[in-house]
């Protein structure tokens, strides 16, 4: 039977090996201490981190990072939004264009509920039919509060947002043109630069999106209308965009769990030493002379940016995860000494992408004291998943 919340919240207070398998699980420890590093990290260089909300999900996780001082979140969906806005968060920033005349509506009667309890939503744009859209939504909300708008430039990702100078100094005048629409800033983000290899090649890419940034913040300051924030970066380029001077704002999110595909990458000195804080606990089903199989395959974690990794037994065993299909995952021993596991062993398996593997679950189970000897002290539900509208 599909684990209910009921049953999953019975686990409170048992044991880790208590916890069946497959399973999304957080290391609190590791969590606490990424949030604690991001914290200071922001507070040494003086500006706002805003988590993206897209990896996690979890309105509970928001809330807790809110606590330690992030400015509340970014979220890629209106639906993701208004998850959020459900479970408490305030200021929440869409960091994505919205086209669509409905979602607008949504957005628009958010913004308003949001403003009555001294919240905001931004959103972004990058075509003036979208402003025209956002206006027209904003107008019939029948709330004066209005919509924060970011305008978004290209610097390289080859995404959204219209190329940096003229192009986005027209629209952050037209946007201001809109009583009800308020220009909030520039948003500047180089997804593809966070997955560079090396330290230099993040550094030599987010050195041009800094300088296209600040090129369009000093023309549309040129052209008389005040630019309060540029916002972007994601986990790998962290340091660079907070050393700039011109970023206000960071929207990292895979920090609080950082996912294999990350882990492979130089890490730049400065940067936080981030941990591994989301696992899927696998066991072990099948024993066969050159491999062992697990009971974790793709429908347990996502492997657009590679299989996961086997976290390290208490051996000190090498073991490789290689795929096995949606069900199984295949296990082999790497190095000279090494052993396959024993039938039934528990594995924690590092995801290659932490965002679309915690979209694959309603909740994730929240350990305390470590992997190894720990126990599960809460359940958190993943308010918004499968939010995609
Ligand atoms: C617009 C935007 N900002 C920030 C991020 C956060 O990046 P990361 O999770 O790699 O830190 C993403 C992730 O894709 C994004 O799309």
């Amino acid at each position: 039977m599909k684990a209910t919340p009921e049953a999953l919240t019975s686990l409170i207070g048992q044991r880790v090996d208590q916890i069946d398998t497959p399973a999304l699980v957080i290391d609190l420890d590791a969590m606490d201490r990424n949030i604690q590093r991001m914290a200071e990290f922001a507070r040494k260089h003086q500006v706002r981190w805003r988590p993206h909300a897209k990896m996690h999900k979890s309105a509970e996780l928001a809330l807790l990072m809110q606590q330690a001082g992030a400015q509340g979140v970014c979220v890629q969906k209106v639906s993701e939004a208004e998850a959020m806005a459900a479970g408490g968060v305030q200021d929440i920033t869409i960091t994505n264009e919205v086209i669509a005349m409905p979602k607008l509506h949504r957005a628009a009667r958010l913004a308003a509920a949001l403003a009555s309890r001294g919240g905001h939503l931004a959103l972004c744009v990058d075509s003036t039919e979208g402003i025209e859209r956002l206006a027209e939504a904003a107008a019939l909300s029948g709330s004066d509060a209005g919509l924060d708008v970011l305008v978004e430039i290209d610097v390289g990702q080859g995404r959204c947002g219209v190329p940096p100078g003229d192009s986005a100094v027209a629209l952050a005048l037209a946007v201001a043109r809109h009583p009800r629409l308020h220009f909030a800033g520039l948003q500047a983000y180089h997804g593809r630069a966070q997955h560079l290899a090396t330290a230099t090649e993040r550094r030599e890419a987010i050195a041009q999106v800094v300088q296209q940034a600040a090129h369009t913040r000093d023309l549309i300051i040129a052209a008389g209308l005040p630019v309060p924030l540029v916002t972007g970066s994601g986990t790998g380029t962290l340091v660079n965009e907070a050393a700039s001077g011109v970023y206000g704002e960071l929207q990292a999110g895979s920090f609080l769990f950082m996912d294999a595909d990350y882990a492979r990458n130089e890490r730049e000195p400065a940067q936080p030493a981030f941990e591994h804080a989301l696992f899927v606990k696998t066991q072990v089903i099948s024993v066969r002379d050159s491999h062992a199989v697990c009971d974790a395959g793709h429908k347990s974690h996502a492997i657009d940016s590679g299989l996961p990794t086997v976290g390290q037994l208490s051996t000190g065993r090498a073991l490789r995860y290689a795929n096995g299909g949606d069900e199984h995952g295949l296990l082999y021993a790497e190095g000279d000494k090494a052993r396959l596991p024993a039938l039934g062993r528990m594995l924690w398996l590092i995801p290659g992408h932490c965002d679309p593997t915690v979209n694959l679950y309603d909740f994730m189970i929240g350990v305390r004291g470590g992997l190894g000897l720990g126990t599960v002290e809460r359940i958190i539900r993943v308010d918004a998943r499968g939010a995609l509208t």
